[in-house]
């Protein structure tokens, strides 16, 4: 049976090394990559559909999906990357207290954070809702947790990625009631050399800073080891489950 794959920013850090690590792995005949610059994504394997997508915007969301619909019946596993912490750009920085959070830097970190990939999950439809194994993960992040949050800051982000956790959940809850199969999970890739963490590299210890290879390796591991029943947790890149 035909196996299929969809990762989401596959041009990112973690994308592009998950993407290469899943096409090592020989267990999926296509393995759609998306990325907001269709250029910008390696399409050199030829089990790789390349698809323009970008999470801010509906039609994107629309023509995507329907783009994967036409050339994919079902997915197995479906990785989404997409994060954002800081864009210069923008003016956008992690904030360091309240007094520093803005609507629109709150609208933007969530918009990518957390509406994106679900409103991304609503509209690949019958591609995900099926009866057969599944796997969605969805890159969170530790500092989303609110019972290891020690230091306080990052609101934008932090929050965002605590409300995707808990849309992870609530999919996971839903789409079991219809396949025992399937499983949807966050995952925390650790501490990784990527352009997202670069600014905050200072006080990592190096034996902590993984590379992107790394991380995508560790994920793999994670994403072969998981059954159903860890569905609508979050997991770290060693297999612990992250307290909520
Ligand atoms: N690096 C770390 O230390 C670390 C730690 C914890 C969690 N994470 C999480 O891991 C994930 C990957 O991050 P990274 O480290 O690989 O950072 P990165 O290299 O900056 O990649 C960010 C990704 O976000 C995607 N993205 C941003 N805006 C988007 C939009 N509007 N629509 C669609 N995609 C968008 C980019 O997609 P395109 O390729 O399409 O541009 C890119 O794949 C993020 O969710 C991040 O929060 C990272």
């Amino acid at each position: 049976m035909t196996q299929s794959a969809l990762i989401q920013g596959g041009s990112g850090g973690l994308g592009r090394a998950l993407v290469n690590r899943i096409l090592q792995s020989n267990q999926f005949d296509q393995v759609v990559v998306t990325g907001r610059n269709i250029q910008t994504i390696d399409s050199r394997d030829p089990r790789i559909i390349p698809i323009e997508l970008d999470l801010l915007s509906d039609q994107s969301v629309v023509d995507a999906s329907t783009a994967v619909a036409s050339q994919i019946d079902k997915l197995n596993l479906v990785v989404t990357t997409a994060g954002i912490l800081q864009d210069e750009s923008l003016g956008l920085k992690p904030e360091k207290k309240l007094t520093d959070l803005s609507r629109s830097n709150l609208q933007t970190v969530f918009s990518v954070n957390c509406f994106g990939p679900f409103l991304w999950y609503a509209a690949l439809g019958r591609l995900i809702r099926h009866r057969e194994p599944i796997t969605i993960a969805t890159l969170s992040a530790r500092v989303a947790s609110i019972g290891d949050n020690r230091l306080g800051g990052w609101h934008s982000y932090r929050a965002s990625k605590t409300a995707q956790n808990m849309l992870t959940k609530n999919l996971s809850l839903e789409l079991s009631r219809t396949n025992p199969h399937a499983i949807v999970v966050g995952l925390h890739p650790g501490t990784v050399d990527t352009d997202l963490s670069k600014p905050f590299q200072a006080g990592v210890d190096p034996d902590r800073l993984f590379t992107a290879e790394q991380s995508a390796g560790y994920l793999w591991d994670v994403l072969s080891a998981l059954t159903p029943e860890r569905s609508g947790e979050v997991i770290a890149w060693d297999g612990q489950t992250i307290t909520p």
